[in-house]
């Protein structure tokens, strides 16, 4: 006889997210799981881990330790709670401050981030800090000084994934990479859509140029290219 009772559904007290992740964090995500057998064992450094969420999925993959850096105080916190709340606090790190400094002189066998690089000046969009997404004109004041820094902070082997717009030329910061002796390589691309209220901060001149391009317009919606880039050394037997 089928059951007839009633299916009891778990409550789950609905909590507004402090920081809301992106479709960024969504794509380097994906790209980190479908690699998760990299990730096990390995100590990882975020910068600017925003909400930790990157970082909490890095623990859950078997990371032996997790390290995040934020310039905002509010992020280091947020992202210091959810740790805790998952049960990774003992494995995990949470530093307030610029870029590399907190890690001066440290290495990781893995260094993940989504780092402010929308090519705009700083500017408050969706309640967001304008450190959260701006990266100034051509979208790079970030994506540089990450760049040249980097060698200095991974272990021997190790490597870093990042996302990268693909409006944001991928040629300097492969040519970047390559003078710190680091491959680039594109693991992921896919599209993000852009909001209107991001697209009319944009800088004029890279969306001019990027459109049909890197950047799709269709009627009142627009998308980017959105590319998930490895750098380091190759591992032997992947593409
Ligand atoms: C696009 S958000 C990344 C969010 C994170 N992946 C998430 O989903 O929550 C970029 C982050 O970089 C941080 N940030 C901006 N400038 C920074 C800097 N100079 N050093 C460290 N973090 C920085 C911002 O505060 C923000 O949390």
């Amino acid at each position: 006889m089928p059951d007839s009772s009633p299916v009891t559904v778990p409550v789950v007290p609905v909590v507004a997210p402090a920081l809301r992740p992106s479709e960024y964090t969504a794509a380097l995500i994906q790209a980190l799981r479908s690699d998760s057998g990299r990730v096990a064992g390995a100590r990882v450094l975020e910068i600017g881990c925003g909400s930790g969420v990157v970082l909490a999925a890095l623990a859950a993959m078997g990371a032996a330790s997790v390290c995040g850096v934020d310039i905002e105080s509010n992020a280091v916190a947020v992202s210091t709670r959810l740790l805790d709340d998952l049960g990774y606090g003992a494995v995990s790190e949470l530093h307030c401050g610029d870029m590399w400094q907190p890690v001066a002189g440290r290495r990781f066998d893995m260094i993940v981030a989504n780092l402010p690089h929308f090519p705009m000046q700083p500017v408050e969009i969706g309640g967001r800090l304008p450190t959260w997404s701006a990266g100034g004109a051509d979208g790079r004041s970030l994506l540089d000084p990450f760049l040249k820094g980097l060698a200095d902070h991974l272990a021997p082997g190790g490597r870093a994934v990042i996302t990268h717009n693909a409006f944001d030329d991928l040629g300097r910061s492969r040519d970047l990479a390559a003078a710190v002796g680091l491959p680039l390589r594109v693991a992921l691309t896919t599209l993000v859509y852009i909001s209107p209220e991001k697209l009319v901060q944009m800088t004029v001149e890279v969306l001019r140029a990027e459109t049909g391009r890197t950047i799709h317009r269709y009627g009142p919606y627009t998308f980017g290219e959105l590319q998930i880039v490895e750098i380091g050394p190759a591992v032997e037997g992947a593409d």
